[in-house]
């Protein structure tokens, strides 16, 4: 299975999502692929904001060495299913969709936790420490699911 989480930036929530997923995998003794990629380029080359890096870090979890990348078409080959953070992020990625097989990968990540509902992951850049705090309770909320629809052979 290899999973691809997308934000805007790569800096601020997928790089969180990225690495919240890899720590619940090697918990569970899960052999994935997990990668993150923003749909702007903004900030490519950057490794994640450093308040996403500290909140992180208060969990246990090492997001510093992380490197900014934009989402390509090639993302469509290489994973199985790409989360998107919010409603923005999730039509982006359908535009460069090619076709069926490609758009049917896309979903909207807090959908795992609270199916049908639509809801976004809040971009928490302009924000204060309350913003990371809320992504990082989100991530790992939806995380545990993914890996649970994993074990299930269900995802
Ligand atoms: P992210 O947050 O999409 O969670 O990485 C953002 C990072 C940078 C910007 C916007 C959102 N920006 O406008 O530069």
């Amino acid at each position: 299975m290899k999973i691809l989480m997308v934000c805007l930036g790569n800096i601020c929530r997928s790089p969180v999502a990225e690495g919240v997923l890899k720590h619940k995998a090697n918990f569970y003794g899960l052999n994935i692929k997990v990668d993150s990629a923003g749909t702007s380029g903004f900030h490519n080359g950057e490794n994640p904001d450093a308040r996403s890096v500290a909140h992180a870090k208060t969990k246990g979890i090492d997001i510093s060495n992380l490197v900014s990348r934009q989402f390509k078409v090639r993302d469509f080959d290489e994973f199985d299913v790409i989360y998107a953070m919010d409603k923005s992020n999730y039509f982006d990625i359908l535009d460069l969709a090619r076709n069926e097989n490609d758009s049917k990968k896309v979903r909207l990540i807090l959908n795992e936790l609270h199916p049908g509902k639509n809801l976004a992951v809040p971009d928490p850049y302009y924000g204060g420490s309350d913003g990371f705090e809320n992504v990082y309770n989100l991530l790992d909320g939806a995380c545990d699911v993914i890996c649970k629809k994993i074990i299930e052979n269900n995802l």
